[in-house]
């Protein structure tokens, strides 16, 4: 008998994106697996049943979640007691402040694997939930600024007169910043960057937009070995929020996306250069869940400061459901491939494989990735987890994590 994929409605509100898309339910089913969709899973995403039906899924309510082998999810559940042990599940479990769900999860006896632990190499690149959701967060944020700016973004030759192009800067070139600077030199706005890793200068010159950096020695030298920004000196950021003072009261958009790994968002507007910028100028916090890059950021909110908006919305890849599913979808599905065995049409899970060492969280009744270690630390009933941890930093392709 094949193995069950039960693909779950999400239980948050705020959650639209769901796990699987009639496409990849097709591709599974080719593999060799049942597939259940929980009824409306994919109608926030535009993804109704009967397409799911269509493309080989059996549509049932929330129960049939107990017959599954393998569960697909956005986020983790709220219920820990709706599965079958021994189940594996895929999800974003962002375990960090979810200390009981997580040991709930594994009591359970669920295999949890935590997509965004997914190392950032070429080999894992299909699966890099982190880059398809952050590259979709990018565009969404310079259409949020554009939505709620009171003027036009490209330059206009009118009859009446020329209305010049929007100046936009985008503060962090990674995924996300590097993708709003492409919709925002799309839509005709006169892009500049800033980042701390020297290494995204020739990116975001050949992207069209201007570099404006402090580039000292300490910036030449600011990216980790696995690619991510460390945390600047006092000294730097002292230096950097000099510029930047400077450069904002000229810009009419601001989009942060500055992010340091298992730190809060570095805060990089102030109050007081807030204050210098245009009435009806607009910034977006794509990093407000991590602290904020901008002062008095409020998550899913649009707050206003002497006439300037600071767009904070939480869960951006949400706000276009339909696309950031189909995209995650398309992560998990590459993921469950190369855990597939071909040709005995089942599942095969190679605890050895670095993929999976890096993203599994939860097996066998116990939390066995090093990255959760202080939250085994933090209840008594996972010390002995922590004694047992299959996973060590040493091992993990990963640069830690949160
Ligand atoms: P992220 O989300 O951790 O950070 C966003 C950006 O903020 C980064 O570019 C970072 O340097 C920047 N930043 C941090 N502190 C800053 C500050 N004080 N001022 C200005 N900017 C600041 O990064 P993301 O987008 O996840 O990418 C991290 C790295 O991973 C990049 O080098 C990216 O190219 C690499 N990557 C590699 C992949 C692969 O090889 N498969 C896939 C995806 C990303």
């Amino acid at each position: 008998m094949s193995e069950i994929i039960f693909v779950a409605k999400e239980r948050v509100k705020v959650e639209a994106r769901v796990a699987a898309s009639p496409e990849t339910v097709r591709k599974y089913t080719a593999l060799g697996y049942s597939v259940i969709v929980e009824t409306g899973a994919g109608i926030s995403s535009c993804m109704p049943d009967a397409a799911y039906e269509a493309a080989g899924a059996e549509i049932a309510g929330t129960d049939a979640a107990r017959k599954a082998d393998i569960i697909l999810r956005v986020r983790r559940p709220i219920k820990h007691d709706a599965y079958k042990k021994g189940a594996i599940m895929l999800a974003i479990f962002d375990p960090h402040g979810a200390e009981d769900e997580i040991i709930a999860l594994a009591k359970a006896k669920i295999t949890g694997f935590s997509m965004e632990f997914m190392p950032r190499i070429t080999r894992a690149q299909t699966m890099d939930v982190l880059s398809s959701q952050a590259s979709l967060s990018g565009y969404q944020a310079v259409i949020d600024a554009a939505e709620v700016y009171n003027r036009v973004i490209p330059m206009m030759m009118t009859a009446a007169g020329t209305v010049p192009a929007a100046k936009i800067f985008v503060m962090g070139a990674g995924v996300a910043g590097l993708q709003a600077i492409a919709t925002a030199r799309r839509l005709g706005a006169v892009v500049t960057a800033n980042d701390v890793r020297a290494a995204v200068k020739e990116q975001v010159v050949s992207l069209g937009a201007k570099f404006i950096a402090v580039e000292d020695e300490e910036f030449r030298t600011a990216e980790t070995v696995a690619g991510y920004a460390k945390e600047m000196s006092k000294k730097y950021q002292e230096k950097q929020a000099a510029l930047i003072a400077q450069h904002i009261s000229r810009q009419d958009i601001v989009i942060t996306t500055a992010l340091i790994p298992g730190r809060p968002a570095p805060r990089l507007i102030t109050r007081s250069m807030l204050e210098t910028m245009q009435l009806g100028s607009v910034l977006v916090d794509l990093a407000v869940e991590q602290g904020g890059n901008v002062e008095g950021a409020v998550a899913d909110r649009i707050i206003e400061v002497n006439g300037i908006k600071i767009v904070g919305y939480a869960n951006v890849p949400g706000r276009i459901a339909a696309t950031a599913s189909q995209l995650y979808a398309r992560n998990l599905y590459a993921f469950l491939e190369k855990m597939t065995d071909r040709k005995a049409r089942r599942l095969a899970i190679n605890f050895e494989d670095e993929l999976v060492k890096a993203t599994l969280i939860i097996h066998d009744g116990k939390i066995v990735h090093s990255a959760l270690s202080s939250l085994c630390n933090s209840k008594e009933e996972a010390v002995s987890c922590k004694k047992q941890q299959a996973v060590t930093i040493e091992e993990m392709n990963h640069d830690g994590g949160f």
